[in-house]
């Protein structure tokens, strides 16, 4: 290995731990990777809403469990500092509004929390509990969210 490459690396490491944000848990990273799995937990339950998959209530309460989850950790992904970089979708607002965030935030986990305790067995009493949660979603998209698309 050559004296430069080797400096550089070092250089690197400093850098990494100098940094506020540690590569592996920037919270950009783990904000994005836990609205992926958001996302794709709510697939299956539209899907079923549509009439284009089978009805599982199992497969419905472990989509309410992960946005229950999700819900949970997200607040907590917002520390000054990640505002912008690494193609956030974060939107200004949660830093300028974080009460507001945090009331969008809770509606949401509100929702899903009444959803769990309902325990739907039917696609009616899952629209009806499922409702609440997807605007919700699109509530807080509209007001915290930049879309890329
Ligand atoms: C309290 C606010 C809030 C709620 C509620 C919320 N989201 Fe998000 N969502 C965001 C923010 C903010 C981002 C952008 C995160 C970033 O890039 O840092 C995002 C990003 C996403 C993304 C893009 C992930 C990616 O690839 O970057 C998807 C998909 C998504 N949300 C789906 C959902 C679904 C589905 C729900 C409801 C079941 C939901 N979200 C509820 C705030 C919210």
């Amino acid at each position: 290995m050559s004296y430069l490459k080797t400096r550089s690396i070092f250089a690197a490491i400093v850098l990494a731990f100098a940094s506020p944000l540690l590569a592996g848990d920037d919270p950009r990273h783990e904000r994005h990777e836990l609205m992926e799995g958001v996302g794709d937990a709510a697939k299956p339950i539209g899907q079923m809403l549509k009439g284009e998959r089978e009805f599982d209530a199992d497969v419905v309460m472990a989509s309410l469990e992960t946005f229950d989850k999700a819900a949970a950790q997200f607040g907590e992904l917002f520390p000054p500092g990640s505002e912008t970089g690494e193609d956030t979708e974060a939107a200004p607002a949660i830093w300028e509004d974080r009460a507001g965030f945090e009331k969008a935030l809770a509606t949401w986990s509100d929702a899903v929390d009444a959803a769990i305790a309902a325990n739907p067995q039917t696609v009616e009493e899952t629209k009806s509990v499922a409702g609440p949660i997807f605007n919700a979603c699109k509530a807080c998209h509209d007001d915290y969210r930049i879309e890329d698309e």
